[in-house]
């Protein structure tokens, strides 16, 4: 079973692969507990749904949480910012102390300028793709990303079903990138019962909401490790 992520040539080189759980399936009146336990079970970054009613049909939370989190964690703080205009925020989510900040190619007019503004602000740079947004809008923007995330549900909610189709198109952004150093991220309805699949297809970053805070903090080291092997826990 891979530990490791694909390249481009179909080898398996040294690219570790994390898990980012998305704080979204925690419990929010205990956060601070809940990203300190699922550090302890082996967590590697963690993910930040932030939504906005307007772009996604869902409302979460904005600067000054992570803020407060930023203080309670060292961990990588993963931002995926579902929000649109995103640019009159990036500011304040990069002080907010966001590792990486996350945008979607939809969430503004000029893609490139929001990429070079993220990275001027010392955070490392991404773009989402939503199930229905080519692989192509990437082409031209690869020099600016550390990292590319794709959506395999519809972003807005967690507990969705994975959507197949999204193996396929993580092997497309595998060949796109080929030896670039740019992570790889898959958000959406990850399982134990499609990891492998999509690091055989190229992914180095899982996100998992559900799969990861399922049944409580006692669980978290076998959710993690089930990600990782896919052996569901018994
Ligand atoms: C959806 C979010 C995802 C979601 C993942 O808009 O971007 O990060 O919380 O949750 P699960 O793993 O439950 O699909
Ligand atoms: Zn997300």
């Amino acid at each position: 079973m891979s530990t490791m992520a694909a390249d481009s040539s179909g080898d398996s080189e040294s690219r570790p692969v994390r898990l980012s759980p998305s704080i979204l399936a925690s419990d929010f009146s205990r956060l601070a507990e809940e990203v300190q336990a699922m550090k302890a079970a082996g967590a590697d970054w963690i993910h930040l749904d932030v939504m906005d009613g307007h772009y996604v049909p869902n409302i979460t939370f904005g600067p000054p949480v992570i803020a407060s989190l930023r203080k309670q964690t060292d961990l990588y703080l993963d931002a995926h910012l579902m929000i649109a205009p995103v640019d009159p925020y990036l500011e304040r989510f990069a002080e907010a102390g966001c590792d990486g900040i996350t945008i979607h190619v939809e969430a503004g007019p000029h893609l490139d300028r929001s990429l070079q503004c993220i990275r001027s602000l010392g955070k490392r740079a991404g773009v989402s793709l939503n199930p229905s947004t080519p692989v192509e809008s990437l082409k031209w923007v690869l020099d600016r990303l550390d990292l590319i995330l794709v959506m395999s549900v519809n972003p807005g909610f967690g507990g969705q079903e994975f959507i197949p189709a999204t193996i396929d198109k993580v092997r497309q952004v595998r060949e796109l990138v080929r030896d670039r150093p740019i992570d790889i991220e898959v958000d959406g309805g990850v399982e134990p019962s499609n990891s492998q699949q999509l690091i055989e297809a190229g992914a180095n970053v899982l996100v998992a909401g559900s799969a990861a805070f399922r049944s409580g903090p006692a669980a978290y080291a076998d959710n993690l490790a089930a990600l990782r092997t896919g052996t569901p826990p018994s």
